[in-house]
């Protein structure tokens, strides 16, 4: 049922909202969590399922009509209490845009809903300085020389033999450059934005041009420490242009909002420059605008926290706020080739195939990872993980092999995807390897 549920929404990315709709209530900046009644919003029914649907959607529009009036009266009556003091939202009844789940350039006012890292600090200082630390906040920067210098001043040059150019980096005039040299001259291109903390890889976007924002030909590799081809971008591939990959606006916003918090509109594309780059807290629980005013007014009573409590949420819940990136509706499909390849890639398409997540209802990313934390400072945690489960006097198997520790060097093997150059994942896929 669970695994049903997380499949069809793995449309995650397919239905934007699977499990809730954050609704406000309009002049107050009181937040109201209700449940989805809309899943025919997100997928096409057959024409039974619709009707019975909407027999459902009845029961919930009476349940939020009459939980609206009665929240409604409650602030009618003890206004005094529950107006925002600041005053900053009264009046603005647009829809709450949830980032998590509603992809897309946000305006002006949607963006506005969402304050920053540095809000959380008064308050939550020790969380944001650990996250600040995380490859999650580094995921998208701006280029610059101190960070990518030395490695564009590295002499590098690499032939596509399939199209001819010679590819080179250098560092002009205080900007860093991608050099493509064809017979009749040479393309030069900045790199503006680079994607990627550098753990792995980093690859690089120019500024927006006629083209559109070119995805650069070469991106660096932190095991072979040089310059390769982009993933996706090899010779053999047809590209658009001699520089790269040109990316449109809509290819452009879908490229970055997996490595940013928020994307503003701009005029001709996603206005990077004003947009909360990398992942901050409100990637993972939305917009918190409303939540920082209701805790500066004094400590909030149970239930007007106005922000999700994800520390009590269910694993599937947790499951879908980080598979949002870590998989894809399109590459979790089984049995695509690209999935198989790329299965170490996608820790959420990897994992949902484990027998420990199908045969139990908690195991969510959070087992494992305090989200928080970066990978590496987590293998402890993991063993405890899988020790809460196989343990002696537990109904689950026990190891025959080391019933104690290191779980996850043999269980979860670190493994290449085909897609990615010079790279080793942790394939999430819990199982005994090599056994045929
Ligand atoms: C003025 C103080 C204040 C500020 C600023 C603030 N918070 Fe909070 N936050 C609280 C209080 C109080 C709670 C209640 C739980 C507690 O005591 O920690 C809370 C709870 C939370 C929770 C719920 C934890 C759970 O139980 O799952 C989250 C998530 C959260 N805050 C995120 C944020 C984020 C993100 C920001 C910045 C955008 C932020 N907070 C800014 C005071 C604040
Ligand atoms: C569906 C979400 C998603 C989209 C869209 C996406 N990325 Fe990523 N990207 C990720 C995740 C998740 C990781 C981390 C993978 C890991 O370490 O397991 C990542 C990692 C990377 C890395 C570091 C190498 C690595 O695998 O650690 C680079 C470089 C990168 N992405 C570039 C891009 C570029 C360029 C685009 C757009 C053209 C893009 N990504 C679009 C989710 C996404
Ligand atoms: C990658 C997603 C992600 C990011 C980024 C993130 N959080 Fe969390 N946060 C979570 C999840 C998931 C939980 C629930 C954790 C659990 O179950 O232990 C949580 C729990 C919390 C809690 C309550 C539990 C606790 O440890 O006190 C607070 C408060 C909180 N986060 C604040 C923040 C703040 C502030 C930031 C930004 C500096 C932030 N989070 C960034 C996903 C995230
Ligand atoms: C907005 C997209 C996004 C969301 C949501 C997200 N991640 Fe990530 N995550 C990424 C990207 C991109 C990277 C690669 C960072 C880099 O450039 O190295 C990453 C990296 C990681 C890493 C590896 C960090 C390291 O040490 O290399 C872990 C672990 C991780 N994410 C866990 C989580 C968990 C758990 C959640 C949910 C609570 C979550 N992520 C939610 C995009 C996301
Ligand atoms: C939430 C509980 C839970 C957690 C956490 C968990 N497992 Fe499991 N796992 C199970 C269940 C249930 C099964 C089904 C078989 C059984 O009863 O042991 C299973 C099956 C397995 C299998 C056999 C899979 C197969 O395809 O043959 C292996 C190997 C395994 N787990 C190892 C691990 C390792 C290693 C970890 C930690 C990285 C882990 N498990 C974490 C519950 C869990
Ligand atoms: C049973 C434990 C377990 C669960 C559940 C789990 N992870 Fe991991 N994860 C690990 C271990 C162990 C590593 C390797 C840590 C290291 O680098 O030493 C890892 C590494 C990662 C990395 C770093 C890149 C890589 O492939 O090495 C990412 C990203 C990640 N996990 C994301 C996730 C996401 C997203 C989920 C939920 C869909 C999740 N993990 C669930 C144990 C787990
Ligand atoms: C050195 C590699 C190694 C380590 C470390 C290891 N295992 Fe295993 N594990 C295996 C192998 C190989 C098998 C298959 C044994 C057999 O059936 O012949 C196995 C079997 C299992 C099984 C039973 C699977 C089945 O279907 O029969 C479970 C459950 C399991 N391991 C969990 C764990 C846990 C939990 C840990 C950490 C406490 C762990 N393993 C550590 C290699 C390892």
């Amino acid at each position: 049922m669970k695994l049903d549920h997380l499949r069809a929404g793995t449309g995650v990315s397919h239905c934007r909202v699977p499990y809730l709709h954050i609704a406000r209530n309009p002049p107050y900046s009181a937040l109201i969590i209700i449940p989805c009644c809309c899943e025919s919003a997100c997928t096409p029914l057959t024409i039974q399922e619709q009707q019975s649907k909407e027999k459902k959607s009845y029961g919930c529009a009476i349940t939020v009509v009459l939980s609206m009036a009665a929240l409604s009266a409650i602030i009618w009556f003890a206004p005094k209490l529950y107006v925002s003091k600041t005053g900053t939202d009264a009046g603005h009844d647009h829809h709450l845009r949830d980032v998590r789940f509603e992809h897309g350039e946000l305006s002006e006012t949607e963006a506005d809903e969402y304050i920053g890292d540095a809000a959380c600090k008064p308050c939550h200082s020790e969380i944001v300085k650990r996250c600040a630390e995380t490859r999650h906040a580094r995921t998208m920067r701006p280029v610059t020389l101190f960070d990518d210098g030395d490695q564009y001043r590295s002499i590098t040059k690499i032939s596509d033999k399939d199209n001819g150019v010679d590819y080179s980096t250098s560092v002009h005039h205080g900007d860093c450059i991608q050099n493509g040299k064809v017979r009749s001259g040479e393309s030069l291109i900045k790199a503006v934005w680079e994607i990627g903390s550098g753990k792995n890889a980093r690859s690089y976007l120019s500024e927006q041009m006629p083209e559109g924002t070119i995805s650069l030909r070469l991106s660096w590799y932190a095991m072979p420490k040089k310059f390769d081809f982009t993933s996706g971008q090899a010779p053999g591939h047809s590209l658009t242009t001699v520089g790269g990959a040109a990316l449109s606006r809509e290819d452009l916003t879908n490229c970055v909002q997996c490595h940013a918090t928020t994307v503003r509109s701009g005029v001709s594309g996603p206005n990077l420059a004003n947009s909360h780059i990398s992942i901050g807290c409100e990637r993972c629980h939305g917009p918190a605008k409303a939540h920082v005013a209701a805790c500066s007014a004094g400590k909030p009573a149970a239930g007007q926290l106005a922000i999700e409590l994800l520390k009590s949420a269910s694993s599937d819940r947790v499951n879908a706020i980080c598979m949002d990136c870590h998989t894809s509706a399109k590459t979790n499909l089984p049995g695509r080739p690209a999935t198989e390849r790329n299965l170490a890639r996608f820790s959420g398409a990897a994992l949902m195939r484990s027998e420990c997540f199908q045969r139990t209802t908690t195991l969510s990313c959070t087992t494992c990872h305090d989200p928080h934390l970066n990978a590496e400072q987590q293998a402890q945690r993991s063993d405890a993980a899988c020790l809460s489960c196989h343990h002696e006097g537990s109904s689950n198997k026990i190891c025959i092999v080391n019933s104690k520790s290191a779980c996850s060097s043999c269980h979860m093997p670190r493994q290449v995807a085909d897609d990615m150059p010079y790279t080793l994942y942790t394939n999430h896929w819990i199982k005994v390897w090599n056994r045929e």
